[in-house]
């Protein structure tokens, strides 16, 4: 009897399992959880982007009714007040320096939020103003102002062991990378081409702004309810600042209102902790949505791209100069810049390559993961400026990028993965179903892009499957449930595999005391990782079935199969009831089954092979209003790369969604500072898409091989929708008006001076 089924529950569009509680309005986030005794604390924040904090008085504040604790920094003598993922370089409180407008200075804990919120204003603050910089031409000029300068204290990644800030300078990392010799290469190309462009910092807006509550026990063990991408993350670095062993401390994550990079690594969880270890109580924290604004961003770029090209189209060598402003603390932004940069040159084959990134500090907010990971930043300079070339060699866009893209099993560094896609598929795809015909004139207004991805490595994933007496199934993995699904993907990964409905099937919500160890839920991981090992640990349980049956029946384990939650050999069928009586002679007992994914370190560039690659291609057709200036997206087609889809209508929602946000810093969104000052840090000020903004036809389709390494031959999506977005629309705009534009968003008031122009030339 084969084993090998047709799916039955992975590709199939299952509904969400946490659908009905969605809707009914009973799924429990954070800001949702009481506990009996609870404080609610507020934060204090700098009106400074830079001031030298000479003296924080909370004395007034505490002695406010109601007010349980009011912390400084100076007041944070017992514990290690700093965190941080590639450096610990961000204090819980300002101590002694504020280093952006929004930094937390001080805080309170109080009965409720309003007595927390009114206690802030009895805090007195002594600062005094310092240089500020706020732009990357500030931050990189001679003799700049620094946002810091001590040396900042390694945090725990080990791919990060390797961060080179320059002392003296706001650098806080430089990555650099070259293979060929990418000089003589521009130096004897047909065509060579430069140019800069810029990408805004922008806020994820996810719709639930970070929130945790902490509570200490009388051993001393620490539990955080947190709204994290990352518990194991938020575990490790509250351990560190405590002094308490890992085993101590248990993060426990509900559901998470969107993260899109914003949750990932600690956030306020640290300030939480420390406020309910000083109010001997649990404390809740929730940021509003303009906190948000001042707690992390996406790293603002300026990218100096040079490509080189023979004349009949060949790219033989490509450039790129990146400074990304990671604001005033480091968070993750020196793996953002080095891991886009990595990829800097898109999915194409290029033989001579010389990249050159720095992470540039300034007195903004801190700049760190968001959706892309860096690569929007790169693949809005490279993609506008193949279309340059194209123009200029007189070629179709499309196939000028399909004559350089790498095929599939090619090699796109020494050492790293082969790639593991067909990208001219995704491409072709796109550009038919927004009409391209190569005809020229007949394509005015439309514009494609491609773009590849790698993703964090090494990294691991554990998962153990529980198969209880009843044959229900129980999915423990610490993937994070934020809105993408994952919850779902899970349970059907696990249903497959052990044969019953997803219905009978609970995946548990991550719970550092419960859930195995997870190392992220980001970098469009989850499937291919965390996925691939519940997949092992079902079929972990799948071979204890096989053995217990094969001995109770006398038939070889080879010639069982699973099927409607039964063993199922010639000879008859065992349901899993049964299974599991035999094996613990009682109604009772569960088999556990355990998957690891931990591929290690390799000889790749970064240090670990990528475990797939995300690659995706876009195509927009766009209208402008020469009056205005004001574009509008008509159609948009994203087609991705997936591998499988193990559920094709989230993975459509999520792309949908990944295109919409790309809309945001295409069109609408920056946040946008004047010498230090945030002047739009709010809902009102600053502008996310909205339902009207959605192109009236939006189609999200996916090319599938089973080519991925995870399950069933899935890969990694959900950001790769939303980096082609920006390239494909301005080169829409580009070919529909002559104009092109280097900097983001494309505002009307941009759009217009450049028509403008345009028009006088
Ligand atoms: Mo992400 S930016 O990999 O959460």
């Amino acid at each position: 009897m084969s084993r090998r089924a047709p799916l039955r529950v992975v590709g199939q569009p299952v509904p969400r399992v946490d659908a009905v509680e969605k809707v009914t309005g009973r799924a429990r986030y954070v800001t949702d959880l009481v506990l009996p005794g609870m404080a609610h604390a507020k934060i204090l924040r700098s009106p400074y982007a830079h001031a030298r904090v000479r003296r924080v008085d909370t004395a007034r504040a505490g002695a406010r009714p109601g007010v349980i604790a009011a912390l400084s920094g100076a007041d944070l003598t017992w514990c290690d007040p700093y965190f941080g993922p590639a450096f610990r370089d961000r204090p819980v409180l300002a101590i002694d320096v504020a280093r952006y407008e929004g930094e937390p200075v001080a805080a309170v804990a109080a009965v409720d939020e309003l007595t927390a919120a009114e206690a802030l204003d009895l805090i007195d603050v002594d600062y005094e103003p310092l240089p500020a910089v706020s732009t990357l031409e500030e931050a990189l000029a001679p003799g700049a102002p620094l946002v810091h300068t001590g040396e900042p204290l390694a945090g725990h990644f080990a791919d990060l062991a390797t961060l080179r800030p320059q002392p003296g300078t706001n650098v806080c990392h430089r990555f650099q990378w070259a293979r060929g010799e990418a000089a003589a290469a521009l130096a004897g190309a047909d065509l060579v081409l430069e140019d800069t462009f810029r990408f805004p910092p922008v806020q994820h807006y996810a719709m639930e702004p970070h929130a945790a509550l902490a509570a200490w026990d009388e051993t001393g063990a620490l539990t955080v309810w947190a709204g994290t991408q990352n518990p194991y993350s938020v575990r490790v670095e509250l351990a560190k600042m405590f002094g308490v062993p890992l085993g101590r401390i248990r993060i426990v994550v509900p559901h998470l209102g969107g993260g899109f990079g914003s949750k990932t690594y600690a956030k306020l969880e640290p300030l939480t902790a420390a406020l309910a270890r000083a109010t001997g109580r649990p404390v809740r924290l929730a940021a509003s949505a303009a906190e948000a604004f001042q707690t992390v961003r996406r790293c603002s770029a300026r990218v100096s791209v040079r490509v080189g090209l023979r004349r009949d189209g060949t790219l033989v060598g490509v450039t790129c100069d990146a400074d990304y402003d990671v604001g005033a603390y480091a968070d993750i932004g020196p793996r953002v810049v080095q891991k886009g940069t990595y990829t800097a040159t898109g999915p194409y084959r290029v033989p001579h390559v010389a990249l050159d990134a720095r992470a540039v500090y300034t007195n903004t907010t801190p700049g760190g993961a968001f959706r892309g990971f860096g690569v929007p930043q790169l693949a809005w300079a490279l993609e506008s400026l193949l279309d340059v070339a194209a123009d200029r060699l007189g070629r179709d866009p499309v196939d000028l990028r399909r004559q350089n893209l790498l095929a599939h099993g090619e090699e796109f560094a020494p050492g790293d993965t082969p790639i593991d896609g067909k990208l001219e598929e995704s491409l072709g795809h796109a550009a038919q179903a927004i009409g391209w015909t190569q005809t020229g004139a007949a394509d005015r207004g439309r514009g494609v892009a491609a773009m590849l991805k790698a993703s964090v490595a090494p990294s691991v994933s554990e998962a153990i499957v529980r198969l209880h007496a009843d044959g229900s199934v129980a999915v423990l993995a610490s993937a994070v449930e934020m809105g993408q699904g994952t919850r779902t993907v899970l349970a059907q990964i696990a249903a497959e595999v052990l044969a019953v409905p997803v219905a009978r099937v609970t995946a548990v919500p991550p719970d550092t005391a419960i859930t195995p160890y997870d190392q992220t839920t980001s970098s469009s991981r989850s499937t291919t990782m965390t996925g691939r090992a519940v997949q092992m640990a079902a079929e972990d349980v799948r071979e204890q079935l096989f053995r217990v049956a094969a001995e109770h029946l006398g038939v070889p384990a080879r010639e069982l199969a699973l099927a409607d939650g039964a063993v199922v050999a010639a000879a008859g069928r065992l349901a899993y009831p049964e299974v599991l009586a035999i094996r613990f002679g009682m109604s009772g007992g569960e088999l556990i089954g355990r998957g690891v994914v931990a591929p290690g370190r390799t000889a790749a560039p970064l240090g670990g092979s990528t475990p797939f690659w995300e690659m995706a291609a876009g195509a927009a057709e766009v209208s402008v209003d020469e009056e205005t200036g004001a574009v509008r997206v008509e159609r948009y087609v994203s087609v991705a790369d997936v591998g499988r889809a193990v559920n094709p209508l989230l993975l459509e929602g999520q792309d949908e969604g990944g295109v919409v946000q790309g809309l945001g810093h295409t069109l609408l969104e920056e946040m946008v500072y004047e010498e230090g000052h945030l002047l739009n840090g709010t809902l009102l000020a600053y502008r996310v898409p909205r339902a009207d903004d959605v192109p009236r036809a939006l189609e999200c389709r996916f090319v599938e091989n089973a080519d991925g390494s995870g399950p069933f031959g899935a890969k990694g999506a959900g950001e790769g929708s939303l980096i082609p977005v920006s390239p494909a629309v301005a080169n829409a705009l580009a070919r529909l008006t002559g104009v092109r534009l280097r900097d983001l968003p494309l505002t009307p008031e941009r759009v217009w001076r450049a028509l403008r122009a345009r028009g006088s030339r």
